[in-house]
């Protein structure tokens, strides 16, 4: 198979799909790697760091989309890219579709098959493509909140570890999942006091043992947040419903219950934001304010560390990579079930049920589709 690596080109976007060992890798297994010229120099790779490895380079995105078979990408594709997709190739990158209707439409009528790396699952039930960019981005965002506590940054001008004698800030994480749990544990390590909120009982306790009792684990009810958010300094917003458009965790009206300058970093702004008041920010214009509260709403943000983000996305996509490559989407989908739910759009039909429902389209079941662009 001929494999695409363009280069990104959402607003500061320095991450790139593969790396040079990935490369390597699929040359192994027999493919051709084309990659986009200075792709992955954001990332401190070279063109001839993939030459090495056996990719060919190409000048533009129009010669990767004109002779790839699949298409690699990081971030979902923006509109120039989506016009150059075809029935005949395979996208796999982050599509986040359940909040974003005209992409969905998009892909739909490029006839192209679309894999979601967020949405394929383990045999846990886990999300392996997520979680890489998820710690990544838990990391950030409380180093991003601490930062943006600082009064010349609009917020209320205080130090998130606190010092001898003056009290530490209080962190609120809501969602404790892969963001949530390393957020918190920055801001453990920044000696902030810290409560992670979260519905799964079970999460909850595993953070628990995780924590060793240096955070407090709290269950995520419209209640006990309210009654929290007098106190808190800085709540990162963490939260997933796999597949799904993000639910509000904290509601307009409920921002004057905050102090002025207190800072809200909405993690899931990717998948539509879990505060009423979220809209997508960029790393150059990060913030803005509501009601007096700083929003912090990057939707990637592991955009800004891509020395590190760009080989943590390849150490996980590679494996699904490779397989698809080798076996084809309908054939590594049949092998491998949590694959299978990845794909979100084939030949023209949402074949990922939460996508489907989000944005109006009918759903169709993801072999029978598979079956039908086959036979066409
Ligand atoms: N902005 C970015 O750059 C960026 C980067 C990586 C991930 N993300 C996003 O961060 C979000 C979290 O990702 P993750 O990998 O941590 O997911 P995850 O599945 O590991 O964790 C989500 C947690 O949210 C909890 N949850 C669901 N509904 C809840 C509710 N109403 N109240 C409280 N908790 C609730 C779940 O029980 C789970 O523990 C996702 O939307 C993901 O797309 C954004």
């Amino acid at each position: 198979m001929k494999v695409g690596v363009p280069t990104e080109i959402k607003t500061d976007e320095y991450r790139v799909a593969l790396t040079q060992a990935g490369v390597r890798e699929l040359v192994e297994h027999g493919h051709e790697v084309l990659v986009q010229a200075g792709a992955g120099l954001g990332s401190a790779i070279t063109d001839d760091d993939y030459q090495e490895q056996g990719a060919s380079i190409l000048p533009d995105a129009p010669a990767v989309f004109a002779e790839a078979d699949m298409v690699v990408k990081v971030k979902e594709p923006q509109a120039s890219e989506v016009a150059m997709l075809e029935p005949r190739h395979t996208l796999f990158t982050y599509l986040h579709l359940a909040p974003d209707p005209e992409l969905t439409r998009g892909l739909v009528e490029s006839g192209a098959t679309c894999v979601a790396y967020e949405t394929v699952e383990d045999d846990r039930g886990r999300l392996p493509l997520l979680a890489p960019m998820s710690e990544v981005a838990g990391k950030i965002a409380t180093q991003a909140g601490a930062f943006m506590l600082e009064k010349p940054l609009g917020g209320r001008g205080i130090l998130l570890g606190g010092v001898p004698g003056v009290a530490a800030a209080n962190v609120m994480v809501i969602g404790g999942g892969v963001v949530g749990m390393n957020a918190a544990f920055i801001a453990l390590g920044m000696e902030a006091t810290v409560y992670v909120y979260d519905r799964n009982i079970d999460r909850l306790r595993e953070l628990d043992i995780a924590f060793g009792g240096r955070a407090d684990t709290c269950y995520a009810s419209t209640l006990d947040i309210e009654q929290r958010l007098p106190d808190v300094d800085l709540v990162i917003g963490a939260v997933l419903v796999h597949g799904a458009k993000a639910p509000y965790v904290i509601r307009r009206e409920q921002l004057k219950l905050m102090k002025p300058g207190a800072v809200l970093v909405d993690v899931a702004i990717d998948q539509g934001g879990c505060f009423e008041t979220s809209r997508p920010t960029t790393h150059t214009d990060p913030t803005y304010e509501v009601d007096g509260v700083i929003h912090y709403c990057v939707a990637n943000m592991p955009g800004a560390v891509p020395v590190t983000s760009t080989r943590a996305l390849t150490n996980a996509t590679l494996p699904y990579i490779l397989h698809v490559a080798d076996e084809g989407v309908a054939g590594a989908s049949r092998q491998n079930p949590g694959l299978a739910k990845g794909v979100n759009v084939v030949a023209g039909k949402v074949t990922y049920r939460p996508v489907a429902d989000a944005t109006g389209h009918p759903y169709q079941d993801l072999f029978d589709a598979l079956g039908e662009a086959a036979a066409a």
